[in-house]
């Protein structure tokens, strides 16, 4: 079965993308079968595949606005067995455009039904807002990833967030869950950031991961040679980390 993990927050620059491609990639170096989703309209995980989202024909604004088009035609190798469904910049609109749809919420979710019998891991980027892709994306996924930057104004948002998460959970999404919230950004030498670490583990206790994400110049470098951090810079600490990760997770059972 697959599990469809969606990764959100709806600050800004927390590491949301980062964690999808390199996540994705770390999972991928197991064996498994990845998808990575692109649901934000700055599309930089698209751009970081080294398509132009400016060009693109076939993309995640067609499967959520089009009902004739299916999940697997719009999916595109990345490397091995990582696949893309890429995204264009005219999913800027959607959000207007699927507001006046029946079944706006859960257009991703109903695309995706059935459709992943080959997959073993769907991994959805979504945008910095509560707004209809990410409450699409959330809708979809069995659960979620919150990238928590550590910066003690970063825990602000994320009551906000698991507010949202509960209510989809109640009205829209039964099986949603939190898989955990994920220290990112992490520097070992700051007193700050280890005590931002220590907040999180002591409010939301063995929801946060094990794994903390360092801080770590070559994943900020990796986009921009269309590499994985994986392939970039295999021995890194950040490569690490997100190895650690994929193998918490895959230990964590899907519902
Ligand atoms: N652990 C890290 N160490 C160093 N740089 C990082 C780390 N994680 C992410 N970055 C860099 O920080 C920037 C923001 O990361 P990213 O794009 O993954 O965040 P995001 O949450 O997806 O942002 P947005 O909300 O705009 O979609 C990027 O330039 C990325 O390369
Ligand atoms: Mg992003």
């Amino acid at each position: 079965m697959s599990r469809v993990i969606a990764v959100s927050n709806q600050k800004g620059g927390v590491g949301k993308t980062t964690t999808v491609i390199s996540l994705g990639a770390a999972l991928a170096e197991k064996g498994l079968r990845v998808v990575l989703v692109d649901l934000d309209p700055q599309a930089a995980l698209t751009a970081g595949a080294g398509l132009d989202p400016y060009k693109l024909q076939g993309t995640t604004y067609d499967l959520l606005m089009d009902d004739r088009v299916r999940f697997t035609e719009i999916l595109r190798p990345v490397h091995g067995n990582l696949l893309l469904a890429p995204a264009s910049v005219d999913l800027a609109s959607a959000d207007y455009a699927l507001a006046r749809r029946a079944n706006r919420a859960l257009r991703l979710d109903q695309t995706l039904a059935n459709e992943l019998d080959a997959v073993d891991f769907v991994l959805i980027d979504t945008p910095p807002s509560l707004g209809l892709l990410t409450v699409n994306g959330l809708t979809a996924a069995g659960e979620v990833l919150i990238p928590v930057e550590c910066h003690y104004l970063a825990m602000r948002g994320v009551r906000a967030l698991l507010e949202t998460i509960w209510l989809i959970h109640d009205r829209l999404q039964p099986n949603l869950r939190v898989l955990g919230l994920l220290p990112t950004r992490y520097q070992s030498n700051s007193a700050h950031g280890r005590q931002v670490v220590n907040d999180l583990r002591a409010v939301f206790k063995k929801r946060v991961f094990e794994t903390a994400i360092p801080m770590d110049e070559a994943l900020a470098e990796a986009p921009a040679v269309r590499q994985t951090i994986l392939a970039y810079r295999s021995e890194s600490p950040a490569a690490a980390a997100y190895r650690r990760l994929s193998d918490e997770i895959m230990r964590s059972k899907p519902q």
